[in-house]
């Protein structure tokens, strides 16, 4: 039987590249985002482009409701999601102590709070059924103290880990997925100014996604796809703390 797979925060950037990934090998979908019409668009090309059932899901995962229509999803046995991948993300523009309080508590509920509940949901259902997966993609700021984004991303690495280790025996796998700069509209959608950072920074995010697959079919609980971020992170954890303090106070 075809496996099935929630994606968060498919209608754009990494999220989209997931849809099309899994759709590419066979998997049935159910597609969470905002923004319905495009969710809709999505879905009806990667039904005739590979033959899969798609689900749309239009949900703010940032409200009490939009989070429980997608946690309903992966509480329904009758199409048991194998997979769920916690994508669904956004940045602000200014530092933490500079921003809206309430944008704030809305970046923690995507980040953090969405992910928790739906990991929570989905390792009840899949350690019943003795296997399954989750992929949550946090970021390479998870590594080094840079404001509100960073520590929301570490906090989704730090649990990816321990339940890893935690579930690996109940056939469950947890990944975090943690890329570096990936071309997306998450930047535009911040309106981040973009223009210092190096060509050799950008990612794509197709192999960016394929990376983290094969990485998460080898049970890994933290995927960093490319050599110059697996470089860059091993920097970041062993460099001196000033030059640490240094680097985090460019950018967010
Ligand atoms: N791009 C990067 O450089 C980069 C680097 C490291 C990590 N990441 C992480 O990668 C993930 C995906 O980001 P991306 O770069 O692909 O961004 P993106 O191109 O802006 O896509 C974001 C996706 O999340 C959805 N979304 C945003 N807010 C939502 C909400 N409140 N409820 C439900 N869905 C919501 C958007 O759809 P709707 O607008 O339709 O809701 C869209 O599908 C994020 O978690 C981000 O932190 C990105």
């Amino acid at each position: 039987m075809a496996r099935r797979a929630l994606v968060t925060g498919a209608t754009a950037g990494i999220g989209n590249s997931f849809a099309r990934e899994l759709a590419g090998r066979g998997w049935n979908l159910a597609l969470v985002a905002r923004d319905v019409e495009r969710l809709e668009s999505v879905a009806t090309e990667l039904r005739a482009r590979h033959g899969v059932e798609v689900d749309v899901i239009g949900a703010d995962l940032t409200t009490e409701d939009g989070l429980a229509r997608a946690v309903n999803r992966v509480t329904d046995t009758t199409r048991p999601i194998d997979l769920v991948v916690n994508n669904a993300g956004s940045s602000l523009a200014g530092w933490f102590g500079t921003t809206d309080i309430a944008d704030e508590d809305r970046q923690l509920d995507l980040l953090v709070r969405a992910p928790m509940h739906l990991m929570d949901a989905a390792i009840k259902a899949m350690t019943g059924r003795g296997h399954g997966g989750i992929i949550n993609v946090a970021s390479v700021a998870a590594f080094m103290p840079r404001g509100v984004y960073s520590a929301h991303k570490a906090w989704l690495v730090n649990i990816s880990r321990w339940a890893n280790w935690q579930y690996a025996d109940a056939g469950v796998t947890v990944t975090a997925m943690c890329p570096g700069f990936v071309r997306t509209e998450f930047h535009q959608r911040a309106d981040m100014d973009i223009s210092g950072v190096p060509r050799w920074m950008w990612l794509k995010a197709d192999p960016t996604v394929r990376a983290t697959l094969k990485d998460f079919e080898r049970g890994k609980a933290v995927s960093i796809p490319s050599l110059r971020y697996k470089l860059l992170t091993l920097i970041a954890t062993y460099a001196p703390t000033p030059v640490v303090a240094r680097l985090a106070k460019r950018g967010r």
